[in-house]
């Protein structure tokens, strides 16, 4: 492991300890992310003593008037070096309060702090005093554990879930981001314990659902989450997408899988959160849309404007912000069925030209989502779908080239109507202005300035206005 803290800061921690004449180890993701050959640059730092003084003592050592900041409720210490940010604690024995996340802390051994560890491969530690500097230290088998690709708990996960419920989203949040499997045993301990989630905050609960979101395989985690309970109780919208109803022998198809399918689809395209989240409600309203026409089968009329009409009070109750993230969500859930409808009419210019208008900016992110959607189990179907898309997309560059629609900015300005017409604030500005922009999109002018002035003229002339 030597090799791996060479960085003078471990010397100098080292130094510290000896000094200060206690134990100190270097604990936790760090030891975890260096064998996964994931570099990390935030160290934690496990003193058989005070935390607190071995990180004042560093600081002194670094000089360059360095830094410490102090939790003393927490009794941790954190120090920021060159680019690592430390984090110093001292041993602890932990029991839990059953209300809430809040330890009852005591002081103890090394092996005490590995125990109360969340899982097996974040006990790892790796000594930094003399006699064994550089030696790793493994009490439950976390390195066999990296190998094996699985999450398990050092004790009775009953007991290290029911401590801190926060860490049945951080097992499914590690699995998703490594690719690991959970322990069978853990699994059920997590479905047994589900409803006591509701004791951490969704500001935790969010932060570990976005970070399986950001995995590169996110349906991992969505399936977790189904499977053991927790996603009804953190996300009941998005539970509510599974199951398929018959009647007769007409089917739909299980909008759950399917989102995750689409979810899936789309993380090779883009690590834009956001952009996730759109895939992740596209379709969040089938289930209050959803109908039975015997003509037609199942249908889920005008989901896409009932799940934009749903993403303001999905994002306040999962504490996600309710800004222009949000509008984004919002404005790809309500727009994601306009391109793949191109595909299947004869499309027209005046079609793409609205979509363009509708979507602005945001065109490309809505294709990525739109071609996310396309699912099936028939291959063949997929690979049709997929060729007639990117027609449409062709299209819609080529009318973009022409008419510079994305960054849409009315040709002519509402003052510029009032101006010419001597016209103060009033109805007929609005008529005009609308006037004009259906002109353009129907392609009967072009979209510039002077057809904008000439039409407009005519549209003032035709309301008696000169
Ligand atoms: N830990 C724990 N229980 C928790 C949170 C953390 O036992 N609920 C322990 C684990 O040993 C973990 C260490 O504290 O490795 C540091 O936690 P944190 O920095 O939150 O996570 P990392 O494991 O470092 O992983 P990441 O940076 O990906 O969140």
């Amino acid at each position: 492991m030597k090799e791996h803290i060479k960085h003078p800061i471990f010397e100098i921690i080292a130094k510290a300890a000896t000094e200060l004449n206690i134990d100190a180890y270097v604990i936790g993701g760090f030891v975890r992310d260096i064998i996964l050959n994931r570099p990390s640059k935030d160290i934690d730092v496990v003193a058989i003593g005070s935390g607190i003084d071995l990180a004042e003592k560093v600081a002194k050592l670094i000089g360059q008037n360095t830094k410490v900041a102090v939790f003393r409720n927490y009794g941790t210490a954190m120090l920021r070096y060159q680019d690592y940010e430390i984090e110093f604690v001292g041993a602890r024995k932990e029991s839990y309060d059953r209300g809430s996340r809040k330890p009852i802390v005591e002081n103890g051994t090394l092996e005490d702090d590995q125990n109360r560890r969340d899982f097996t491969i974040n006990a790892l530690a790796i000594s930094l005093n003399s006699a064994t500097y550089g030696q790793i230290l493994d009490p439950f088998g976390g390195l066999a554990d990296i190998e094996k690709k699985i999450i398990k708990t050092p004790l009775n996960p009953d007991i290290t879930y029911s401590d801190d419920p926060l860490r049945m989203m951080r097992a499914i949040r590690f699995a998703t981001q490594l690719g690991f499997e959970i322990e069978e045993k853990s699994l059920k301990a997590i479905s047994e314990n589900r409803q006591r989630i509701r004791i951490v905050s969704k500001e935790r609960i969010i932060d570990e659902l976005n970070k399986i979101i950001l995995a590169p395989i996110p349906s991992i985690g969505f399936k977790h989450l189904f499977n053991t309970g927790l996603l009804e109780i953190i996300f009941p919208e998005m539970q509510l997408l599974h199951g398929v109803e018959f009647i007769g022998n007409k089917g739909h198809k299980d909008n759950f899988y399917h989102t995750i399918q689409v979810l899936d689809n789309i993380c090779p395209k883009t690590d834009n959160l956001w952009l996730r989240w759109a895939a992740i409600l596209h379709d969040i309203a089938k289930p209050a849309t959803k109908r039975f026409e015997p003509e037609h089968g199942w249908t889920f009329h005008g989901h896409e404007d009932k799940g934009a009409q749903m993403v303001p009070k999905i994002f306040k109750n999962l504490k996600l912000p309710l800004d222009h993230k949000m509008k984004y969500v919002q404005k790809l859930v309500r727009l994601h069925l306009r391109p793949i409808a191109l595909v299947n009419e004869i499309v027209s210019d005046s079609a793409v030209r609205r979509l363009l208008f509708d979507a602005g900016e945001d065109i490309d992110d809505l294709l990525t989502l739109c071609s996310a959607d396309i699912t099936s189990k028939n291959e063949e179907k997929v690979k049709r779908y997929l060729a007639n898309f990117e027609l449409v997309k062709q299209k819609l560059k080529e009318v973009e080239e022409k008419d510079q629609l994305r960054n849409w900015q009315p040709p002519i300005t509402g003052e510029l109507i009032m101006k010419t017409f001597n016209l103060k604030p009033c109805k007929e500005v609005g008529l005009i202005k609308e006037a004009i922009r259906e002109a353009i999109l129907e392609g009967e002018i072009a979209n510039n300035y002077d057809e904008a002035y000439d039409y407009m003229m005519n549209k003032g002339k035709e309301l008696n206005l000169i």
